[in-house]
C-alpha cells in the first residue's frame, strides 16, 4: 500500500519524506489556504516546491467547475512538473474532464467521492486515482470503510486500473483497516502516519534494554 501525506505544509512533507515511507502528496484548496498560500503565482510555485521534495505523485486540485475551466487549469498544472496529478471533483463536468485528461495522458485524481456509483464513474472515465473520503463519511454516521470495501469489489470484478486512494483519513486505525481491505493508497496527515510507530511495549522494552546495556 502506498502512503501519501495529506498536507501542503513543506516541513511535514520533508519529515515524511525523510522517514523513507512516503509515496506521494495530496493537497486541496483548504490545505493550501491553511498554509497561507495565496495568489495564482504563489500557489503554482508551492506545487513545484512540493514536487521538488518528494519522489512520487503530487495531487493539485482545480478550482473551476466547468469543463473548459478545468481543462485550462489542469493543463497548466500538469505542465508545472511531471509529478503533478490533476485533482478533479466528482461532478458532471469533472467526469468529462477526467476522460479528456486521460486521453491526453495526464494523470488524474477524482476527489470528493462518497459513493460506489461515483467511484465506478471515475474508473470508467479513466481516473488514475479515486479519492473516497472515509473520515467525512464517518462524521455523518456512515461507515467510510464499507465504501472502500465496495469499491475494491467493483474494481476487482472488472479489472479497473484506477487506484483506490483512501482520503480523509483521521487516525492510524483507518490506515490499518484500509490496508486489510486492500486500498491501493492512503493519504493521511503526518500525525496518523507517525502514530503507526507507537506502541507502549516498544517504549518500555527499549527502556529496559538500554538500562540493561549499562549493567
Ligand atoms: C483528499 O485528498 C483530501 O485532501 C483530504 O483527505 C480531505 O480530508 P479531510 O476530510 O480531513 O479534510
Amino acid at each position: 500500500m502506498k502512503f501519501f501525506i495529506d498536507t501542503a505544509n513543506l516541513a511535514q512533507i520533508k519529515e515524511a519524506q525523510d522517514l523513507g515511507v512516503l509515496d506521494g502528496v495530496t493537497t486541496n484548496p483548504s490545505l493550501m489556504a491553511k498554509e497561507g498560500i495565496k495568489g495564482q503565482e504563489n500557489i503554482l510555485k508551492h506545487y513545484v516546491d512540493i514536487c521538488n521534495i518528494v519522489t512520487g505523485d503530487v495531487s493539485a486540485e482545480v478550482i473551476s467547475t466547468d469543463f473548459d475551466g478545468m481543462v485550462k487549469e489542469g493543463e497548466a498544472l500538469a505542465k508545472l512538473h511531471p509529478r503533478i496529478v490533476v485533482k478533479v471533483p466528482m461532478i458532471k463536468d469533472g467526469v468529462k474532464a477526467i476522460k479528456y485528461f486521460t486521453e491526453q495522458g495526464i494523470k488524474t485524481n477524482c476527489t470528493l467521492v462518497f459513493s460506489a456509483g461515483q467511484a465506478l464513474l471515475a474508473a470508467k472515465a479513466g481516473a488514475s486515482y479515486v479519492s473516497p473520503f472515509i473520515g467525512r463519511l464517518d462524521d455523518v454516521s456512515t461507515d467510510g470503510l464499507t465504501l472502500i470495501e465496495d469499491i475494491r469489489i467493483i474494481y476487482d470484478n472488472y479489472g479497473y486500473e484506477t487506484e483506490i486512494l483512501a482520503a480523509s483519513v483521521r487516525h492510524p486505525m483507518h490506515i490499518i483497516e484500509c490496508a486489510k481491505i486492500g486500498a491501493d493508497v492512503i493519504t493521511a496527515p503526518l500525525s496518523a502516519i507517525a502514530a503507526l510507530l507507537k506502541h507502549p511495549l516498544t517504549d518500555s522494552g527499549l527502556a529496559q534494554f538500554l538500562a540493561d546495556a549499562k549493567k
